[in-house]
């Protein structure tokens, strides 16, 4: 039975990554379609070319009869080794420069453009709005479905990785220069993007939200998200706002229309609308919240942001309250 697990087992590791919302080879966008025919055309193209150097040694080694004789052992070297792989990979490569243009197809004119700045360890999301200016928000991508949209990369710091691998590539973010990608979302749901290039210890824990929505509800969330933040509602709700600003959260995170305007640190404004916390990390609810402003070191190491265990229980609570109400 436990050499049927070990055969089994490996396969399975293998195809857990064949689907879910991370997968480059469960493609919900064109480019990632390409990217996913290219994959199963290179493992094909791979495997033949094993199939067929293996099987050649074993025919060597174990069938053909001894001693070779050397006219047709210099057919069968040439055949099986120059003829029939560089055939063979002469058509991957055909394969592969034939979609090359359609990943790197530039948006047409008036396309969405959505700003995004890689920072250690997340996301400075930068949306236009349709008056002209444009707003910040943190850790999450929304999209229409069906339409392209331009993504303009920068780095504050370190080379980051921009990679949505249901959507399509990935493109590297890179200090001083602006770099760009394309996407072309065709189904609608919930992905996720990731930092693919290491960027120091948390690294791995650089993720954002991607939600790809039919076009009227994506017009809905950004009006709503281009609104200042609401006043808070409730007496709990109102001494957090008071908890945060005494606090010093200020200083560093932002909550449109109201004295916190802080740029170094994820904008607020409507963090009780995201759907997860710390860069992707936790899952939005109260008690994750609780445990990342007490103790972010445990969640995020070598993160900017300080623990605030000295928080009273009370505060602590009206706090959340304030964070959570803010949608
Ligand atoms: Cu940012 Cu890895």
């Amino acid at each position: 039975r436990s050499s049927i697990a070990r055969l089994v087992l490996p396969a399975v590791v293998v195809c857990g990554g064949c689907q879910g919302p991370q997968s480059a080879l469960s493609p919900a966008g064109e480019g990632a379609e390409q990217i996913a025919a290219l994959f199963w055309a290179m493992a094909i193209g791979a495997g033949m070319i094993w199939l067929i150097v293996i099987g050649l040694a074993v025919y060597v080694l174990r069938i053909a009869p001894y001693p070779h004789d050397t006219r047709s052992s210099r057919q069968w070297v040439i055949g099986g080794g120059v003829v029939v792989p560089t055939l063979l990979l002469t058509i991957l490569l055909m394969f592969g420069l034939a979609i090359l243009p359609a990943l790197v197809r530039p948006a047409p004119g008036g396309s969405l453009h959505v700003e995004a700045v890689g920072v250690r360890w997340w996301w400075r999301i930068i949306y236009p709005t349709p008056d002209g200016g444009s707003f910040e928000l943190a850790n999450e991508v929304r999209l229409p479905a069906g339409e392209p949209v331009q993504f303009d990369l920068r780095s504050a710091d370190v080379i980051h990785g921009f990679w949505i691998p249901s959507l399509g590539g990935k493109v590297d973010m890179i200090p001083g220069r602006q770099t760009r990608l394309t996407l072309w979302p065709t189904t609608v749901g919930t992905y996720r993007g990731v930092c693919a290039e290491y960027c120091g210890a948390s690294h791995a824990k650089m993720a954002f939200d991607v939600v790809v929505m039919p076009r009227a509800e994506f017009d809905t969330w950004l009006r709503q998200q281009a609104q200042d933040a609401v006043d808070p509602s409730g007496s709990e709700a109102r001494r957090g706002s008071e908890v945060f600003l005494k606090s010093g959260c200020g200083a560093c995170h932002s909550v449109r229309g109201t004295p916190a305007d802080g740029s170094i640190a994820p904008d607020l404004t409507h963090l009780g609308s995201r759907r997860s916390l710390a860069a992707g990390s936790l899952e939005n609810s109260p008690d994750n919240l609780r445990r990342w402003i007490t103790d972010p070191q445990s969640i995020k190491p070598m993160a900017v942001m300080p623990g605030f265990h000295t928080l009273s229980d009370a505060d602590l609570a009206s706090l959340i309250a304030y964070l959570q109400g803010l949608e």
